[in-house]
């Protein structure tokens, strides 16, 4: 039978059946035992060489990295850790891999070495298990949405809008004969951007998908947005996906409820159906945690930090509660913030985000109600007329996993608050129809899902949970 690693290794019931199988040669030992892998799981089949009767010039050929074909019986395993083996009895080489060229060895290898093999990394352990939770995870997130009847929106990615209104754009530019448009004086001639109009690559497709909610009712993106911001962090890429619901006659407290059953529902999928590869991880990452001073170990392992996730409520707390929560704390007994908040109406760091996480709460926190002037330009002003109805859903080790709010729907306190920033009608008219024309309550966050990659896998890096890292240092794949 044709088959693959993952079903074998769980056939015993197969012993002694005839079997083919195609994969890459993981290590080779001894001219006798080949881990063969095939990408299916995270677990290699041993595969034993009759090497006496194999010619010399196939045994030579047998190397790490080489693709190969081989017929062989299952049988039972002697070797530890591993119940079923292969007895091969054909064996084809299909591509060799010359070991001396070949980047990766059967060792550990440094992220940063894999970060510039990107198109080989998937090849090891770490990234393969990585990649498959990344793809459950993204498919988990089409269920969750499809079983509750939204609408999957595919939005822009080429846009005239400014979503966030915070300036961090790509331009687009229309090249022609392979010159950028430039002006007599010779600067670049912004008015040839994309035949004439000026646009950019979307941070957001959000004000998109709030056209779906107030026609649909319940909408969702799934896509790439693009930051022109400062990436060089742990926790940022000029290249990043999005998931953004979008849910009209839905107040904050429901986008609330929704964001946290959202994300438990998907933790939850994976625990199912990764275990092999989430088991893997929290191996790995406990391994590193050794390497690090008792005091900065994380106190959980991977599996039990995602299983703390879904069976514990999200704190909800105001963010007033929360300034006045860090105005009295300090992050350790010698240690002040870096930046200490002061006063009512700054912005959170990531170190207080992570305090109020990590050593407060100890568990996922949901602030809400933050002052108008931090937040972008659509959310709704609350009563007090100083903050609005947004939210952010703070995570261990990750800080802001989510950010959402309840939108601004009524047409004239959207208007004044675009008239204060700057923001001109005739730019987001579209959108101003909407407040113009059966205008509703509606709500709506974003979640980064390479952040949720990143929670749910244990990596530390951003950059080792997408394929090919879009950074200030990194656009070569
Ligand atoms: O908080 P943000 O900027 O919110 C929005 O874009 C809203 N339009 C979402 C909405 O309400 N529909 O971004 C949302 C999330 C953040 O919480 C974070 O997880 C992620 O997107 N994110 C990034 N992830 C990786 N790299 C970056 N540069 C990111 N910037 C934001
Ligand atoms: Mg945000």
């Amino acid at each position: 039978i044709n088959s693959n690693v993952a079903e074998l290794l769980k056939s015993e019931g197969l012993l002694l059946q005839e079997v083919q199988l195609k994969g890459w040669v993981r290590t080779f030992r001894s001219n006798r035992f080949i881990a063969l892998n095939d990408g299916s799981t995270i677990n290699n089949i041993q595969c034993v060489i009759d090497f006496e009767n194999t010619d010399e010039n196939t045994l030579k050929r047998i190397t790490t990295g080489a693709a190969i074909a081989i017929k062989g019986t299952l049988a039972a395993s002697q070797g530890r850790g591993q119940s079923v083996e292969i007895q091969v009895t054909e064996i084809e080489i299909l591509g060799d891999s010359n070991p001396d060229e070949y980047p990766i060895q059967p060792k550990k290898h440094s992220f940063e070495f894999l970060r510039e093999n990107a198109h080989l990394r998937v090849r090891t352990n770490t990234f393969s298990a990585v990649m498959r939770v990344r793809s459950k995870l993204s498919f988990a997130v089409h269920q969750y949405f499809q079983e509750r009847d939204f609408n999957y929106v595919h939005t822009p990615i080429v846009t005239g809008s400014d979503a966030e209104g915070a300036g961090e754009m790509f331009r687009v530019t229309t090249f022609k004969d392979n010159e950028a448009p430039v002006t007599e004086d010779g600067k670049v001639d912004y008015s040839k951007d994309f035949f004439g109009k000026e646009t950019n690559l979307t941070v957001s497709g959000q004000l998109e998908a709030e056209t779906f909610a107030m026609a649909l009712g319940k909408a969702y993106t799934f896509g790439p947005t693009f930051r022109a911001e400062n990436s060089n962090t742990t926790r940022h890429l000029a290249e990043f996906w999005m998931i953004e619901p979008e849910v009209a006659f839905m107040d904050l407290d429901g986008n609330m409820d929704l964001a946290e059953d959202f994300i438990k529902y998907v933790i939850n999928y994976v625990l199912e159906k990764c275990e092999d590869d989430l088991a893997f991880l929290d191996q790995r990452l406990t391994q590193e945690e050794k390497s690090k001073p008792q005091a900065e170990r994380s106190e959980m392992s991977l599996l039990n930090k995602l299983k703390f996730v879904v069976d514990n409520n999200f704190k909800r707390v105001s963010y007033t509660e929360a300034i006045d929560i860090l105005r009295n704390s300090k992050p350790n007994k010698k240690k002040k913030f870096q930046f200490p908040i002061n006063e009512w109406g700054a912005d959170l760091q990531s170190e207080h985000e992570r305090f109020l996480v990590e050593k407060h709460f100890k568990c996922p926190v949901i602030l809400f109600d933050y002052p108008a002037n931090i937040k972008a330009f659509y959310m709704r002003l609350n009563d007090d007329g100083k903050t609005v109805r947004a939210m952010d859903v703070l995570f261990p080790g990750i800080g802001e996993i989510v950010g959402g709010s309840q939108r601004e729907e009524r047409y004239d306190v959207l208007v004044d608050k675009m008239k204060v920033l700057g923001i001109e009608e005739k730019e987001l008219w579209w959108y101003l129809d909407l407040r113009k024309f059966g205008t509703a309550v509606h709500s709506g966050f974003g979640l980064g899902f390479e952040r949720l990659v990143q929670f749910t896998t244990g990596m530390n890096n951003i950059r080792d949970v997408i394929p090919f890292p879009r950074t200030p240092q990194n656009a070569e794949f």
